[in-house]
């Protein structure tokens, strides 16, 4: 099936490339799917799409009038996909539901091992010859009390982390797992809550309109002085403006984010040359009990492998069903 592969990264490509087996025409393209660059999939019959592609009505319309039939995501989340608009123009959208959770999980300790043992700081330190240990104290993991928002895939996995280090763990999510209470004796209770009670507080659900600034000004307010707060989820579950206020008062004493609200055209790639215009992040990069990656958690050698496949394996069942004169499932 010949597929326009939008926002094509150098560190996917070889991973693409030897799961497609010459299946399929892929046209790898480092742009972003936006409403200019959409005319690049003209021809095709299907797109992929990555986390900052633009997948809005205005541009799944234009996909439709080029005849594009087919979504092929290369991420889990797809609050990027107008879904309503894609169904209303049968356009089929498949996503990568699970890559490797471990690998997001392992990331969203890592943010928290760094910042809480302020590595970052003492690495730069030793690299200026400068060994003193002053303003490097951290925290024992042990026994403090983890909030974890969202206990699906990625919160179960955090959870079984963050029990081995002996922490206490408050959960918040629609659904309760009994597995998770019973094997880690966790305590589901509500949003609030976690957050009033929580030394570290990290964010796991999806982004939907229900979940949209979930930890806003509010409820910073309820959270304990001093508390770390981690985001590897989706930028638009915390209001950033809020975060920073909170960041100024001392409220918020470390904050890890992969992810961010304007990340669109920003991550993924290489603004060396340019001067950032962006205020908020320039202004969170200026607190030194702040850790940004750019949305790298998922960014393994085994959860590369497996969106691969994935996205392959979604592409030649879509093309089967073609040939068979049937349409796929929706999304
Ligand atoms: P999942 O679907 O397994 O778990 C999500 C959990 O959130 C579910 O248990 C669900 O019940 C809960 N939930 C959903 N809406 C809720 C609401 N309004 N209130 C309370 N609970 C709610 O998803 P998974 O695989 O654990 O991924 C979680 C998120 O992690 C994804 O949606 C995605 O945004 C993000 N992610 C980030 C990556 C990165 O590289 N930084 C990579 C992959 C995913």
């Amino acid at each position: 099936m010949k597929t326009t592969v939008f926002s094509t990264h150098k560190f996917e490509e070889p991973h693409l490339v030897a799961a497609n087996r010459g299946k399929h025409e892929l046209n790898l393209l480092e742009v972003r799917l936006t409403g200019i660059t959409v005319s690049l999939a003209q021809g095709a019959d299907a797109v992929s799409l990555f986390t900052s592609d633009d997948a809005s009505a205005e541009v799944l319309n234009k996909l439709s009038a080029f005849g594009i039939k087919y979504i092929a995501l290369r991420t889990a989340g797809y609050n990027n996909v107008n879904t309503k608009k894609a169904a209303e123009l049968g356009i089929k959208v498949s996503r990568v539901p699970a890559y490797s959770p471990y690998a997001i999980a392992e990331h969203t300790v890592a943010l928290i091992l760094a910042l809480n043992r302020k590595l970052i700081r003492s690495h730069n330190r030793v690299r200026d010859m400068n060994f003193s240990l002053n303003g490097l104290t951290g925290f024992d993991m042990n026994g403090k009390t983890a909030g974890v928002i969202g206990t699906g895939k990625i919160g179960a996995i955090l959870i079984k982390i963050l029990h081995g280090f002996g922490c206490k763990i408050l959960a918040y999510d629609s659904f309760e797992d009994k597995m998770l209470i019973e094997k880690y004796g966790i305590c589901y209770t509500d949003c609030k809550t976690l957050c009033a009670q929580s030394d570290i507080v990290s964010l796991h659900v999806p982004l939907s309109t229900e979940t949209k600034h979930l930890i806003n000004s509010d409820c910073i307010d309820h959270m304990k002085s001093g508390v770390m707060l981690i985001n590897t989820s989706r930028g638009g579950l915390v209001d950033t403006k809020a975060v920073i206020k909170g960041l100024k008062t001392g409220k918020i004493g470390y904050f890890g984010m992969d992810v961010y609200e304007e990340e669109e055209g920003l991550f993924f790639e290489d603004h060396s040359d340019e001067i950032l215009q962006d205020d908020v992040i320039a202004r969170l990069m200026t607190f030194n009990n702040v850790l940004i990656t750019s949305h790298q958690a998922f960014l393994t050698d085994t959860a590369l492998t497996n969106i691969a496949d994935t996205t392959i394996y979604n592409l030649d069942c879509f093309e089967k069903q073609i040939d068979s004169g049937n349409e796929v499932a929706s999304n």
